[in-house]
């Protein structure tokens, strides 16, 4: 039987049509592509954590981002500006990353702690970067005044409702500065030295700091270690720690995307005298960024622009992304090879696009970029893989959260928007928590030109997750000319009502700006249904959530 007469076969019988939005009776029609949900195939819980961010001291993340002191005419609590606050409560924001990146392994934590006036002022990691828009003024953003140290930063995720995840100095500091750090955090009251300390800043009560980060890219700006030179130090980092209690999660410094040998490596070190040092995780890194179809693989001049891009850089980009399902594959089978019961999970502790260049909202702001629609298909495609390797993936971190790679959120003194990006974690915040369940997606691949060769890339994707009698089903079309007409079926129930959220342009470089904060942004409609297929079309370029309530 062909596809096509096989998919007409699977709509006879009464399914019900939702076209972009609209929703009608219909009888057997032929679609261009299938979802099939199965029902009895769950895969594991979706960790909230899949749903974590990033914060760095680099350009304007912290200074001019979340930090604005409290003297500041921007709205603020206690320093940390308000806005970003209320938006991380709305999308459920569950850990967030501190305080690197590569700033990490230059960081004394004891410079961020104690009275804010006598705290030092340190040349900033990101000094010399080559990245620097021209005439970047001096400031926090290069000389460091540590107004933003451990209590702020903790108070922020309180304040946001997410939980922290700190990463230690392995480069520059030692082990005992390390475990000082926990003890700073997590003493009970009263304790310690340090935790007098705390109090003193306020914090009488330990902050319970449960996620550890030894190192950051011990590869590169983290130490430039080989992964068995790593391996010793991240023994050495483990070998004691104070815990007050508290199970804490270990995480490992892992590999640049393909860098299979990094993990192999450093497992085979590992194993050699048993154990895994009390690792919770191993922390993946993989940015999307070379736009050359394989013309350079130059750091510098593989990268593209955020927003005035060819359309093939929209192909290339997106393909980066997808990149991500099978960086996942084979760095789990090979610590399968060492660690059979797969007691350590996989971490994508950094991801996102990472463009040219250029499109910084402030010139302080180094590696600020905008975000298009492009941007949001990469976040809602790459989540979806996470979803879909819910078993292995236990957190994951996007980076930067405000003006910086792909953000969240621009700001700049008192302007501040949501970027597409935000969108996407708004409408897939919905999965968190939930049962992943096995998702097929039959589609066609897409055709494009680049470098005068023909190229293709994954076409319709997506994933669902279960939530009582609630499924949630995300699906990206990245096809920027077509819709595409999807059966979707769910074997082992039948459907009640569906709730769409679309987020979508009509032009592929549509972005938000401070001029036009909402160029872009969610559109949401409803319909009754029933039968257990139901026929939708997913408009060009477009991010899809569908609430889907089982009979
Ligand atoms: O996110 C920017 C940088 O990218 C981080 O500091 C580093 O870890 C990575 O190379």
């Amino acid at each position: 039987m062909k596809r096509r007469e096989f998919i007409k076969t699977g709509l006879a019988g009464g399914v019900l049509a939702l076209t972009g939005g609209r929703f009608a009776a219909q009888e057997a029609r032929m679609a261009d592509a299938r979802i099939e949900i199965l029902l009895d195939e769950p895969i594991g819980r979706i960790a909230p954590e899949i749903y974590g961010h990033f914060v760095e001291h680099l350009g304007g993340v912290v200074y001019d981002g979340i930090w604005v002191g409290e003297d500041s005419k921007v709205p603020n609590v206690g320093g940390v500006r308000q806005a970003i606050v209320e938006a991380m409560k709305r999308i459920k924001a569950s850990v967030i990353r501190w305080p690197g990146g590569c700033f990490a392994d230059s960081y004394n934590w004891r410079d961020g702690v104690g009275p804010r006036k006598g705290r030092p002022r340190r040349p900033n990691f990101w000094i010399d970067a080559r990245e620097w828009p021209k005439g970047a003024p001096d400031g926090p953003w290069k000389y460091d005044p540590n107004h933003f140290g451990t209590d702020e930063f903790l108070r922020f995720c309180q304040l946001s409702g997410a939980q922290p995840y700190l990463a230690a100095n392995v480069r520059s500091l030692t082990a005992r500065d390390f475990y000082e750090w926990v003890d700073y955090c997590n003493s009970p009251a009263g304790t310690t030295t340090l935790a007098e300390m705390r109090a003193a800043a306020g914090q009488p009560a330990p902050w319970n700091v449960r996620y550890w980060g030894v190192g950051n890219e011990s590869w590169g700006c983290g130490g430039g270690f080989t992964p068995e030179e790593y391996a010793v130090e991240y023994r050495r980092f483990m070998e004691w720690v104070p815990r007050y209690g508290l199970n804490l999660a270990f995480i490992g410094s892992g590999p640049n995307s393909g860098d299979l040998s990094w993990s192999r490596r450093f497992f085979g070190r590992l194993a050699e005298k048993g154990g895994f040092g009390r690792m919770w995780g191993w922390g993946l890194h993989h940015y999307s960024w070379n736009v050359t179809g394989g013309r350079t693989n130059d750091w510098f001049e593989g990268k593209g622009d955020a927003v005035k891009y060819p359309r093939e850089e929209w192909y290339e980009l997106l393909s980066e992304a997808n990149r991500m399902e099978k960086l996942i594959t084979d760095h789990w089978a090979i610590m399968g090879e060492f660690d059979r019961q797969h007691r350590v999970k996989l971490l994508v502790d950094e991801w996102g696009a990472w463009y040219k260049p250029g499109s910084e909202v402030h010139n302080s702001h180094l590696l600020g970029q905008q975000a298009t629609i492009r941007d949001s298909l990469l976040a809602g495609l790459t989540l979806d893989i996470f979803h879909r390797h819910a078993d292995k993936v236990a957190m994951a971190n996007i980076a930067q959260l405000v003006n910086c790679l792909q953000s969240l959120f621009l700001a700049h003194e008192d302007k501040f928007i949501l970027t597409p990006t935000y969108h996407v974690f708004d409408m897939y915040a919905a999965h968190q928590g939930g049962q992943s369940i096995r998702t097929n997606v039959s589609s066609s691949p897409l055709k494009y030109t680049i470098n005068n060769r023909p190229a293709t890339m994954r076409g319709l994707n997506g994933s669902a997750s279960l939530h009582d009698r609630r499924m949630v089903l995300t699906v990206t079309n990245p096809d920027p000319n077509a819709s595409v007409e999807t059966e979707v079926t769910i074997y082992g129930a039948n459907v009640k009502e569906v709730n769409v959220t679309t987020l979508t342009a009509k032009d592929i470089h549509v972005h938000n700006d401070f001029d036009n904060p909402r160029a872009i942004e969610p559109q949401t409609s409803q319909a009754a249904a029933k039968g257990r297929a139901l026929v939708y079309s997913f408009a060009p370029a477009s991010v899809t959530r569908l609430q889907i309530t089982l009979a």
